[in-house]
């Protein structure tokens, strides 16, 4: 009797599907996605890292990137590790597509990355975050979409216009400090970058958590230039070792994490310092608010204003205090680095350098910083020259279609101005590349001429991108910089 009689059918029909699903499962696994298979790029000199130790080594700020860019325009393709993506994709659930990177300094494109509910962090970042900062309800990298907006609407009280004025006595005080210790020095070489470092740090204990250094303590402060030390010297063999480890769930690189090495030990130590702290603050500010003390004047003292045991908008304290390591390491390193390269910059343009030095001598009292133009101009080519985040990692949670602003053409020689991309593509927001376009910047975009923003020649282009200045330095759309007019 034949198989396919009329009652068995659908039993029949049913076999022949069930068939066909390791082929469909082929099909979704392997086939290539859209465009961005044909999108130029450089090609990539090695097997197993791809384009990423040119990438993320570079002995020049964007040595290799930038050259990139000026061969392969504003939006090209690269080579990650070996294979890695695609293990890694399949661990976190999403289809796997290809090892390519997209590569993306379009303004369009970047609007819409940054902004799109579509983006979320690459899992290395979701992995760093967990390391830093602890499980996930405290961190503002890892929660769902909803928790993020509103731990970040309740924080934000502690970093608006107003709430940052209150902190700029402390801030002139730092400065003072720093200035005589330079006038101190007998020596006629200094070395800024720890003298920076040193005085960022403490200027974010006391107008973030209401703390002097010693307050602080010897073993958090010392943590936290380890966690910065560690976090500065990559090599090939921890970037292969990343690129491993973001292969594995989720859960097994919680379980590693737990491993005794230096310095996953220096993380956990990091962690547990900076919610100790935290903590004690939190606790000392609700009860200070409670007697009716002014609490004002510094963040933690801000959220905490009314003693009632969550802030004003009823973020409870212990979540409060889960945010202590994020402040510290946020704020900074990124805020002295950035001095630091700004003021190499500042020391080969004397004329400039003596102009601001007199704006500044001139100002007396109560000091609006955006009433001093030279000042700004200096901090915005800082910021625009030398982000210090260069390049930011975002993963595609679902099929999505990137705008651009610009055309550009694929191997096959068809233009597109728009990009398709498949769920699980991994994309860096190129933020140094994007503030070097000469389409935005003009010719002279990799020289540092502060006056480009006196002379509002700084930009071209419609797209309004960040919180400051037009600038992607602190990024833009929902996970921008909390603390950037802090900064
Ligand atoms: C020049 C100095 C700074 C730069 C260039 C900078 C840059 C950035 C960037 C690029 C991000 C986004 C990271 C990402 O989404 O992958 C970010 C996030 C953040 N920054 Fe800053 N930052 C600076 C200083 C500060 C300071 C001083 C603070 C606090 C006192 C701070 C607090 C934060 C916080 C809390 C976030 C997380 C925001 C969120 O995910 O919603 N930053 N910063
Ligand atoms: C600078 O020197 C004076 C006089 O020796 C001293 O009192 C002061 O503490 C020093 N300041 C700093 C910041 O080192």
């Amino acid at each position: 009797m034949s198989a396919f009689t009329p009652h068995n059918l659908p039993y029949s029909l049913a076999i022949a599907a069930a068939s066909l699903v390791p082929v469909f499962l082929m099909y979704v696994v392997f086939r290539r996605p859209g465009t961005i298979r044909n999108i130029p790029g450089p090609p990539s000199p090695s097997w197993i890292f791809g384009h990423t130790l040119q990438l993320i080594l570079p002995t020049r700020y964007g040595e290799h990137e930038f050259g990139w860019q000026q061969s392969y325009g504003a939006v090209y393709r690269l080579k990650d590790c070996f294979g890695v993506r695609s293990v890694e994709l399949l661990s976190s659930g999403l289809i796997p597509s290809q090892q390519d990177r997209l590569m993306v300094a379009d303004p369009a494109a970047l609007h819409y990355i940054v902004n799109s509910p579509h983006f979320k962090f690459s899992p290395m970042l979701e992995n760093l975050a967990y390391l830093l900062y602890g499980p996930k309800k405290s961190c503002f990298c890892s929660c769902t979409v909803e928790e993020h907006k509103s731990l970040r609407a309740a924080l934000n009280v502690g970093f608006t216009a107003a709430a940052v004025r209150s902190y700029h006595s402390t801030f002139e005080k730092a400065a003072s400090r720093l200035t005589e210790e330079l006038h101190n020095s007998s020596s006629t070489t200094i070395d800024i970058c720890p003298l920076l470092s040193f005085a960022t740090l403490s200027t974010i204990g006391e107008a973030v958590l209401g703390q002097s250094p010693e307050e602080l303590g010897e073993e958090l402060i010392r943590n936290n230039l380890e966690i910065v030390a560690v976090a500065a010297s990559h090599s090939r063999q921890q970037i292969l070792a990343e690129a491993i480890l973001s292969c594995l769930p989720a859960w097994l690189f919680r379980a590693a994490a737990h491993l005794p090495t230096p310095t996953l030990r220096t993380a956990r130590d990091a962690k547990r310092l900076a919610y100790e702290l935290g903590n004690r603050i939190v606790q000392e500010k609700l009860v200070a608010a409670r007697d009716g003390l002014d609490t004002d004047g510094d963040v933690f003292g801000v959220l905490c204003m009314d003693g009632s045991g969550t802030t004003k908008n009823g973020l409870p304290g212990d979540v409060v205090a889960a945010q202590t390591a994020l402040f510290l390491i946020a704020g900074q390193e990124t805020t002295a680095t950035t001095l630091v390269l700004g003021l190499r910059e500042l020391s080969r343009l004397p004329e400039f350098q003596a102009n601001l030095r007199s704006e500044i001598m001139a100002k007396t009292g109560n000091i609006a910083y955006d009433s001093m133009p030279l000042l700004n101009s200096f901090i915005k080519e800082s910021l625009r020259m030398f982000p210090i985040l260069p390049i930011d990692d975002r993963i595609a949670r679902e099929d999505t279609i990137i705008p651009l602003s610009e055309k550009i053409t694929l191997s096959t020689g068809e233009e597109i101005s728009q990009i398709v991309l498949e769920k699980g593509q991994i994309v860096s927001i190129a933020i140094a590349a994007f503030q070097r376009l000469e389409s935005r910047w003009g010719k002279d975009a990799h020289e540092f001429n502060p006056n480009r923003w006196l002379q509002g020649s700084a930009y071209k282009g419609a797209e309004a991108l960040g919180p400051y200045a037009n600038l992607l330095s602190f990024l833009g759309g929902p996970h921008s910089c909390l603390g950037w007019r802090f900064a």
